[in-house]
C-alpha cells in the first residue's frame, strides 16, 4: 500500500520500537523489528518492518539504519524553571551542612536570590542561559519542554522571562518550548493583597499572550489556597490553562485546589494523601512527580505509586531549577522514579513521554503513532529498559524533532 505523503525520513532496522501506545498491548507498547517513517513533521508509519509500505516520491529521503537499537518517543519534560540567571551552588553546600530550604529562604536566599539575579537581566541574557540548558535537554532526548517564569516577581521582569521562553525552540537544536506564567512563586515585597490584585488585574492578561499555562506555588511560606485560587480563576478567564505546585513541603490543600479547578496538572505532591490522589484522578488532573527535587530536599518520596493506584495519569519531569533540582536529564529522573517513587520502568517511560504530553494537554505527541508528531530518540542500546536502569548515563544517540535529525548524525543508511 503506498503512503499518502512523500516520506522525508525513515528509520530502518529498529530492534524495539517503543511506542508508548496503549493500542500495542502491555506498556510500553513494543514492536520488534520495526520501521518508522515520517512525512515532514508527522509520523506516517510506525510498525513492523515486514509490513511497511514502500516509501513514495522521488525526493531525497533521510534514511537511518538503527542497527537493532531501540527507538522511544521524545521525552516531554512538563515542569521546568530553566529561564534563570545567577548561581546557588553555595546554598547547595549549606543545605548539605544541615540548613533547610525554608531556613535559607528566610535569610533572603532561595527563590529570592534567583529573583535578584534574573529580574534585572535582559530577555536576551535569560534566553541564552535557558538555551544552554535546553540544548543539554535535547541531547538527553527531550523534544518538548515546559518553561516557567517565576523569577521576575514584578510584572515587567516576569514578561521578560516569558519573552525569553518565546525565543527558545524556534531553534531546531532545542526542544519545542511551552511557556507557563508563574506569578505566585516567592512571596512579594509589599502588601500581599495588593500584589495578588495586580497580578489578577494586569499580569494574567499580559501573560496570556505569551504563555499557555498559569502556575502557582501553593505552600507554607509561599501562597495560600485562597490566594492561589483567585489568581488561577483570573488566569482561566484570560485564556490560560492551570497548574499548581501542590503539597510539596506541607499538606496545604494544593492538590484539592487543582482538582476543584480541573487544572491540567498538580505537581510535586509529596504530601498529597490517597484522598488527594483520588480527587486528582476523578477530576482528570495529571499528577506530575519531580523525583530530583524530592531527592535533593530530602523529604518524602514522590507519590508515583499512590497516584497510579488512585487511577491518575502520572508524568515525570526534571523541575530543572537552581534551588531544588539542577538537572536536565529525563533518563535520570526515570531512574529516580523507579528507585524512589514506586513506578516500574515501563510506567516511568510512559510517564516521561505520554504522561508529560498529558500534563501539557498536547494530544499530538508522546506516543509513536501514525498521525502524531515525529519526535523520537534512537537509543545507543537495543534495551529500552536501560533508559532507567543505566544510572546517570545518557542512552540517547540520535534525536528526531518534528521529522528532522537534530542531535547525532544518525547511523549511516
Ligand atoms: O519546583 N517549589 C517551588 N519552586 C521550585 C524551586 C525553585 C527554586 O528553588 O528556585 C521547585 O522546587
Ligand atoms: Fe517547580
Amino acid at each position: 500500500m503506498p503512503l499518502p505523503d512523500p516520506v522525508t525520513l525513515m528509520v530502518r532496522n529498529i530492534g524495539a520500537l517503543v511506542t508508548c501506545d496503549p493500542a500495542h498491548g502491555d506498556a510500553p507498547g513494543v514492536i520488534r523489528d520495526a520501521v518508522l517513517m515520517c512525512a515532514g513533521e508527522v509520523i506516517v508509519y510506525a510498525g513492523r518492518g515486514d509490513a511497511a509500505p514502500r516509501p513514495t516520491g522521488d525526493n531525497d529521503i533521510v534514511d537511518i539504519d538503527a542497527r537493532g537499537a531501540a527507538v522511544i518517543p521524545g521525552f516531554v519534560d512538563a515542569h521546568t524553571h530553566i529561564a534563570w540567571l545567577g548561581d546557588r551552588g553555595e546554598e547547595y553546600a549549606l543545605r548539605s551542612s544541615g540548613l533547610t530550604y525554608e531556613q535559607i529562604a528566610q535569610r533572603g536566599g532561595g527563590i529570592r536570590s534567583t529573583v535578584r539575579d534574573t529580574a534585572r537581566g535582559s530577555a536576551a541574557a535569560i534566553r541564552d542561559a535557558a538555551s544552554t540548558r535546553a540544548r543539554l535537554m535535547i541531547a538527553h532526548g527531550t523534544t518538548t519542554v515546559e518553561v516557567k517564569s517565576g523569577y521576575g516577581l514584578d510584572h515587567d521582569a516576569e514578561m521578560r522571562q516569558l519573552d525569553a521562553v518565546a525565543d527558545l525552540g524556534a531553534d531546531h537544536g532545542m526542544p519545542l518550548a511551552i511557556a507557563t506564567y508563574l506569578p505566585l512563586h516567592a512571596a512579594p515585597d509589599g502588601d500581599r493583597a495588593d500584589f495578588i490584585a495586580e497580578v489578577c488585574a494586569h499580569g494574567v492578561g499580559d501573560a496570556a499572550a505569551l504563555a499557555s499555562f498559569c502556575d502557582v506555588f501553593c505552600d507554607e511560606g509561599a501562597y495560600t489556597v485562597d490566594e492561589c485560587r483567585a489568581v488561577l480563576l483570573a488566569a482561566r478567564a484570560a485564556g490560560m490553562s492551570l497548574k499548581v505546585h501542590a503539597d510539596q513541603r506541607t499538606h496545604t490543600g494544593g492538590a484539592q485546589l487543582a482538582a476543584e479547578l480541573h487544572a491540567a496538572s498538580a505537581d510535586h505532591l509529596e504530601f498529597a494523601d490517597e484522598a488527594d490522589c483520588r480527587a486528582l484522578a476523578a477530576a482528570g488532573v495529571t499528577g506530575v512527580i519531580l523525583p530530583g527535587a524530592a531527592l535533593i530536599l530530602g523529604g518524602p518520596p514522590p507519590p508515583g505509586r499512590r497516584l497510579r493506584d488512585a487511577g491518575a495519569t502520572v508524568a515525570i519531569a526534571t523541575d530543572c531549577n537552581p534551588g531544588t533540582s539542577y538537572t536536565e536529564s529525563m533518563p535520570l529522573m526515570m531512574s529516580l522514579a523507579v528507585a524512589t517513587a514506586g513506578l516500574g520502568p515501563s510506567e516511568a517511560l510512559v510517564a516521561a513521554t505520554s504522561g508529560g504530553a498529558a500534563a501539557l494537554q498536547l494530544d499530538d505527541r508522546g506516543i509513536l503513532r501514525r498521525g502524531l508528531r515525529a519526535d523520537a530518540a534512537i537509543l545507543s542500546t537495543p534495551h529500552w529498559i536501560d533508559v532507567a536502569y543505566h544510572l546517570g548515563a545518557n542512552p540517547v544517540a540520535t534525536v528526531i524533532r518534528g521529522g528532522q535529525v537534530v542531535v547525532g548524525a544518525g547511523l549511516a543508511g
